[in-house]
């Protein structure tokens, strides 16, 4: 197995963090740990409340998704537990396959019990009695902790037919994905999950409605869940003061590339991309930074001021995404690094619709003609690519095919990456 990316040495563990303070700190195969560092607190608040209470709770919080869409949380939860239509499923999308992006996995592996806590408080909220945690199958010592946190909360009746006592019956099945980066969407898991083709579906109908198994269908990332937490044990209002308006609450940063402190960092949204650069030790003679991963776009080293918020991203016209944040130093061959990001597009691709199908390739092929020249883009190359990659946004089914001329299309206008 890889090495564990390790939460960075300033962040993990320390007691003024929201998400990361027990990682490293507990021992993560031990209940005992986690109930001593406030583990099940959260839980026992949403029994309190009633599940409507936590749905309000939740929204009132703020809280977006943090797979990188940002969709409100609450109104997900507001629009599956109002559905008549029975069962509800609970679906983590645990999927974790944007390049550069490993916190889910730093959630996983260093806090297990926090994943199956959460899942369980989002279950009971929107009237789901199972939840299915759909794996990176790249992730076993995540597989190995959640599935010993699991047998335990089982074992001690925080899992089950009777969960704490309450009359609530609900249990979690991990199912393991088998590398492709599509099932990361959440239609292509469903269809995963029920045993065909990894293709996502049209949307509408959305899973709130019509999901897994056709049943109305919470599907919320890692990062996302486990923030549940901290909006039941500090309240809402307490949690949304963390942040900004557009964004509220604390952020999971998975830094890579050219710093000497790679890792993950939690900040409260609103800090830019330079400080969070700085904590990272960002090695000078930096080229670009790429944000959101290979679906997200570059920003210049003169845009370090930019605010790390989905409204200031966007704003800037770029993406934060799931919080990939990879530093580029002036020695990489930016042609090289955009044919890379094309290859994974072109092999990714599940080939059902034909803008991406055919798109990703005529993308490759274009880029891999640029690298040959060793960079210089022939007359009629740079027109090819927007006139394909405006194709594949406008009419690719879903996210892949939509963001797969991102990285290259910011990489010609804000890098000038042929010029
Ligand atoms: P989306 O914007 O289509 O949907 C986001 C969520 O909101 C989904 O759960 C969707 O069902 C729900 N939703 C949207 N409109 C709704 C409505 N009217 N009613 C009820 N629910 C609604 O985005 P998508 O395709 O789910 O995710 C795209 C994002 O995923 C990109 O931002 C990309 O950065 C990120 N991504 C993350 C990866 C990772 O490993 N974390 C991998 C690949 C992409
Ligand atoms: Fe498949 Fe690409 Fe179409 Fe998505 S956009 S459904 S990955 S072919």
């Amino acid at each position: 197995a890889e090495p564990t990316p390790e939460a960075a040495v300033p962040q993990a563990g320390d007691p003024a963090l929201t998400l990361l303070h027990r990682i490293g700190t507990t021992d993560p195969a031990s209940l005992d740990d986690y109930r001593a560092h406030g583990g099940y607190t959260a839980l026992r608040r949403a029994f309190a409340l009633g599940p409507a209470g936590v749905i309000r709770e939740v929204t009132d919080a703020g809280l977006v998704g943090r797979g990188g869409a940002a969709f409100p949380t609450g109104r997900k939860w507001q629009a599956t537990a109002a559905q008549p239509d029975h069962p509800h499923h609970l679906v983590c999308n645990a999927d974790e396959s944007e390049p550069g992006t490993f916190k889910d996995r730093v959630l996983m592996e260093g806090d297990p019990y926090a994943l199956v806590e959460a899942m369980t408080v989002a279950a009971y909220a929107t009237g789901a009695h199972k939840g299915h945690l759909y794996l990176r199958g790249e992730y076993p010592r995540a597989l190995a902790r959640l599935t010993h946190a699991i047998a335990q909360a089982r074992a001690r009746g925080l899992l089950g037919d009777d969960v704490m006592g309450q009359g609530y019956a609900f249990d979690i099945e991990i199912r393991r994905g088998a590398g492709a980066y599509v099932c990361g969407e959440e239609t292509a898991l469903f269809n995963s999950i029920e045993g065909h083709r990894g293709e996502p579906r049209s949307k509408p109908p959305f899973p709130v409605e019509k999901g897994l198994f056709g049943k109305p269908t919470v599907a919320n990332n890692v990062e996302t869940l486990v923030n549940v937490l901290p909006v039941l044990t500090m309240g809402a209002q307490a949690y949304a003061a963390i942040g900004t308006p557009g964004s509220p609450g604390p952020k999971l940063f998975c830094v890579s590339g050219s710093v000497t402190r790679p890792g993950v960092y939690e900040l409260p949204f609103g800090a830019t991309l330079g400080e969070l650069l700085t904590l990272a030790g960002v090695r000078d003679g930096l080229r670009a930074v790429l944000l959101g991963g290979a679906a997200g776009g570059f920003v210049r080293p003169d845009e370090l001021d930019i605010p790390l918020t989905f409204e200031g991203t966007r704003e800037a016209g770029t993406t934060l995404g799931s919080g990939a944040v990879m530093a580029f130093g002036d020695t990489v061959p930016l042609p090289r690094l955009l044919l890379r990001i094309a290859e994974f597009f072109r092999d990714e691709s599940c080939g059902q619709c034909v803008p991406c199908r055919v798109g990703t390739v005529r993308q490759e092929e274009a880029l891999h003609r640029i690298a040959e020249r060793t960079g210089a883009a022939a007359a009629g190359d740079i027109a090819l690519l927007r006139e394909v990659g405006r194709t594949m946004r406008d009419a690719s089914i879903c996210g892949l095919g939509q963001t797969a001329w991102n990285a290259v299309e910011s990489a010609i206008d804000r890098l000038g990456a042929y010029e």
